[in-house]
């Protein structure tokens, strides 16, 4: 039983058609309550909560197929390993490395848009995903392994990452006061974002076998002569988040513990604070989380000062927003050239943003 209008229904249901009916059900009544439980224990006024549920789908979906773009940095690491970032209009960024065998992959972004990540790639002459030999997986966030089982390779991640998909709340293995709220919202984004769950997973080892840092090593990868630490991190976004150390090319993948704010676009950023407004924080332990980028990035430049007495620096390359480094004051910047691609015509993009009026969900924030 809910109260939801007709209208509002026949808003979202086109972005949840992978659902049986008993499903959308379910999913239709967990929202209402969710709804409901906003406005009761957080103040959130019912109709805005609507209008920004609705818009995850009208995002996603109005930033999808022609209206797709990519804002990329691309990296020669040798004369035959191209690291490139590709951050997409909605969720996290695609690190892709092409090399003589194949690709591997870091986070592989909303399964809605693996139709246009395909035509990404025969875009900038990179074939397509069928030679994808690694997929590392940072953390269970749809926007970061939602393509997961449509890339034919095993998805590498934290055994907790494991157990949190398979559990289907981002609030699995974290101490958290509305608990039905996360899992409500964990649903509702893995369903209108179709995440496609990994066919085949493998676990990362959780011994140490090293320390960056605060941070334990528990594992190394090698692939066609890149060489990835695996550190565990606190999990103060996200359970079973891992970050990856590239160290001879000073590759640093943060994930969502440390983002260059200054480089994410303001559409992007409305997105990204969504789950501020319906879960209250996009980090499980938002103290933890704090204190885990602080951490994060003092190790960040104890590794620059190393690297620069080799004639090297230290990138960031960061769940979302563009791949940076720090400035000879110690501040983060911008590291390579961001160049933009899109399908649409010159002026639109902003015309499609401003409808979507995403700015009042910061306004109501700050209100
Ligand atoms: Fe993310
Ligand atoms: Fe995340």
């Amino acid at each position: 039983m809910h109260h939801l209008s007709s209208g509002y229904l026949k808003k979202i249901k086109p972005y949840l058609t992978s659902l049986s009916n008993a499903e959308y059900e379910k999913l239709i009544t967990d929202h209402d309550d969710a709804i409901l439980y906003l406005e009761k224990h957080l103040g959130k006024n019912p109709k805005m909560t609507r209008w920004i549920v609705q818009s995850i789908g009208h995002y996603i979906y109005s930033n999808s197929k022609e209206n797709f773009y990519v804002d990329y940095q691309k990296v020669s690491l040798t004369d035959d390993i191209t690291y490139w970032c590709f951050q997409p209009p909605a969720g996290g960024c695609v690190h892709l490395f092409q090399t003589p065998q194949g690709k591997l992959l870091i986070d592989c972004g909303y399964g809605a848009n693996y139709d246009d990540w395909c035509r990404i790639l025969l875009e900038f002459n990179l074939g397509d995903f069928s030679d994808t030999r690694r997929l590392l997986i940072t953390h269970g966030d749809a926007d970061h392994c939602g393509m997961s089982g449509l890339i034919p390779c095993a998805a590498y991640m934290h055994p907790v990452t494991k157990k949190l998909l398979e559990d289907g709340s981002r609030g699995f293995a974290a101490v958290n006061d509305y608990p039905e709220l996360v899992r409500t919202y964990t649903t509702g984004i893995n369903v209108i974002s179709k995440l496609s769950l990994p066919k085949k997973i493998q676990t990362s080892p959780t011994e140490k076998i090293g320390t960056r840092g605060e941070f334990p090593v528990i594992d190394t990868i090698d692939f066609c002569g890149l060489h990835f630490e695996v550190w565990e991190s606190k999990g103060g976004h996200l359970a079973g988040q891992l970050f990856y150390y590239e160290p001879n090319f000073g590759l640093l993948f943060t994930s969502d513990c440390f983002l260059n704010p200054a480089s994410i676009t303001k559409p992007r950023k409305e997105f990204g604070s969504i789950p501020d407004y319906l879960i209250t924080s996009v980090n499980i332990n938002s103290r933890l989380a704090a204190e885990e980028r602080k951490s994060l990035l003092q190790t960040a430049h104890l590794l620059d000062s190393k690297l620069k007495a080799e004639g090297k620096r230290l990138r960031l390359c960061c769940g979302h927003g563009a791949v940076s480094g720090f400035d000879e004051e110690g501040k983060v910047r911008i590291a390579d050239s961001v160049t933009h691609f899109s399908y649409r015509p010159k002026g639109i993009e902003g015309l499609i943003h401003a409808g979507m009026k995403l700015s009042r969900i910061v306004k109501e924030k700050t209100a």
